[in-house]
């Protein structure tokens, strides 16, 4: 297993829609176990593949943030929203960036797991968070499209100055 580089604002693969995955084989199978190590490395909760530089429908996560419980989700699809709630996010591929994002408080959704098992699941509160903020990447979507735009600007521009730092 290796950790991968993660690739940040503004880098093109992160405004992609994301390509579904046709087949699991190895080379898709060794991808998620380096994303699962690259998420907990970085101090991630979820990592979608986009933002290793893979335009595919993947996804990891561990809203516990703890080794071992992670979830991979493959060709996700949302089926169903419920509710709302604010809460704070942060990105890995905007680092520094924490913003108040209003999601579903409760969703269920359907994917493929690693061994290609079709599986459904409710998620609710921050699972529910995590597994959307992982999807909207799938879709080139990142937080700061989900903000007023006076916070955006804000955002947009204190990355741009971490840009020309360093
Ligand atoms: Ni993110």
């Amino acid at each position: 297993m290796s950790v991968l580089k993660i690739e940040s604002y503004p880098s093109d693969v992160l405004r992609k829609v994301a390509e579904p995955v046709k087949e699991i084989d190895d080379d898709i199978r060794r991808l998620v176990q380096d994303m699962i190590e690259t998420m907990y490395h970085d101090d991630g909760v979820g990592l979608a593949a986009p933002q290793v530089g893979v335009s595919k429908r993947i996804m990891v996560v561990s809203p516990e943030a703890e080794p071992g419980t992670e979830q991979v989700y493959i060709n996700l699809e949302i089926i169903h929203h419920e509710g709302a709630e604010l809460g704070y996010e942060g990105c890995l591929s905007l680092p520094g960036v924490a913003a108040e994002v209003k999601r579903a408080q409760k969703i269920i959704f359907k994917a493929l797991d690693i061994s290609g098992n079709e599986i459904q699941v409710e998620a609710e509160d921050f699972f529910a968070r995590v597994v959307q903020h992982e999807a909207d990447h799938l879709e080139g979507k990142l937080l700061i499209d989900r903000v007023s735009f006076t916070e955006r600007t804000d955002i947009i521009k204190q990355l741009n100055k971490q840009i020309m730092i360093g």
